[in-house]
């Protein structure tokens, strides 16, 4: 389980990576945000939700509950971020994720990697990705929609960062959220399931591709 979480007014990060038996992985990456590591990976990331005073579990057993919920296809992939702007103007993203299936043992994708997966400036933006992990690592998506957004819409930002992929292949999608409130997404795969609010307009707004929010 990879897991990435930071706050974009003083860029504490905090992530685990390629840990086992830790309930809520988000919680840990959140406890990390007030100390000191950025990413801890495997057994210490075990270790150190137990000295935050997070739930453990048996990861067996839960590995084993979720995929006899789960289908083949919810099983190779499996990525949920977000991006948040609450009323004081702080922004903040979270990313969580599965891995892709079929992966070496200890391998760590984009999700937990700073600026890869996500990334929060509360000057700039928030961004998070989804997809395939070693392409937007080798990339690094998410910090070239921290850059973009000095120029470009979050929308814009988006679709530039994946246009680097063109070079590598690889499909993703990402979501992002300026400081103003503006949002904006794209992907280079097939479908890729968005929702987004805001106070201004509370419903949400659900999508499975651009072009159906194009469309509607
Ligand atoms: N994007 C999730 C992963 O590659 O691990």
């Amino acid at each position: 389980m990879l897991r990435g979480d930071d706050g974009g007014r003083t860029l504490q990060r905090g992530a685990i990576a390629a840990a086992k038996g830790v309930h809520n992985p988000i919680a840990a990456a959140k406890a990390m945000l007030f100390d000191k590591p950025v990413l801890i990976a495997g057994d210490g990331a075990r270790a150190f939700a137990a000295q935050a005073g997070l739930r453990l579990c048996d990861p067996d057993a839960l590995i084993a509950v979720h995929d006899a919920k789960r289908s083949d296809a919810e099983k190779r992939h499996d990525t949920v971020g977000c991006v948040v702007l609450d009323e004081r103007g702080l922004l903040a993203t979270a990313v969580s994720t599965g891995g892709l299936e079929g992966s070496a043992a200890g391998r760590v994708g984009d999700s937990p990697q700073p600026g890869c997966g996500f990334y929060c400036d509360n000057n700039i933006g928030g961004a998070v990705f989804s997809g395939d992990g070693e392409e937007i690592a080798r990339m690094i998506l998410a910090a070239r929609v921290m850059y973009a957004l000095d120029d470009l819409s979050p929308r814009e930002a988006v679709e530039a960062s994946l246009a680097h992929l063109d070079n590598i292949g690889g499909e993703a999608g990402g979501i992002a959220l300026t400081p103003e409130g503006k949002v904006g997404w794209a992907h280079n795969s097939d479908h890729f399931a968005v929702a987004y609010a805001s106070s201004d307009d509370p419903s949400p707004k659900v999508y499975l591709s651009k072009s159906e929010e194009q469309n509607a």
